[in-house]
């Protein structure tokens, strides 16, 4: 099994941004963790960050036919990426949109995902296990 581990805008900044919310692990020691965990189930992982809408897209674009599944955490985008949506809408690729913080517990305009409905499951509020749990929903 292929997974993509997906990180968009400002998630470069985890461990450095709102600590208290985002926890002090960088993505890099969280990759890390995903990728040990991973490599223990059998699973090849590979993971890419970026800050632009477009590159999110790209990549979305490209995991057609290269893997079984995508892990997404959007940050921003999320709440307003009609973009990123439809690139989801455009592969066949099961795309679990991620979060590490309760999204619905903060301000309201993180409340609204315009990426749940063409995404074929949502784990959130768990920080960086989120992605943990995200990995393991693909081996169920
Ligand atoms: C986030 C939640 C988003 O609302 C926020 O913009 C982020 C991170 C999360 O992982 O909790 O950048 O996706």
């Amino acid at each position: 099994m292929n997974i993509l581990v997906l990180n968009g805008v400002n998630l470069n900044m985890t461990g450095r941004r709102e600590r208290g919310v985002y926890g002090v692990q960088t993505l890099r020691e969280i990759n890390e963790r995903i990728a040990a965990y991973a490599a223990e189930r059998g699973v090849e992982v590979k993971f890419f960050q970026n800050n632009n809408e477009g590159e999110l897209c790209t990549a979305i674009q490209s995991a057609q036919g290269k893997y079984d599944g995508i892990i997404l955490n959007a940050g921003a985008f999320t709440h307003y990426s009609y973009a990123i949506r439809d690139a989801i809408a455009s592969v066949s690729v099961p795309v679990v949109e991620v979060h590490m913080s309760n999204v619905h517990a903060r301000e309201e305009f993180r409340r609204n995902s315009v990426l749940t409905p063409v995404c074929s499951g949502e784990i959130l509020g768990f920080g960086a296990n989120s992605y943990i749990l995200a990995l393991e929903s693909f081996l169920l």
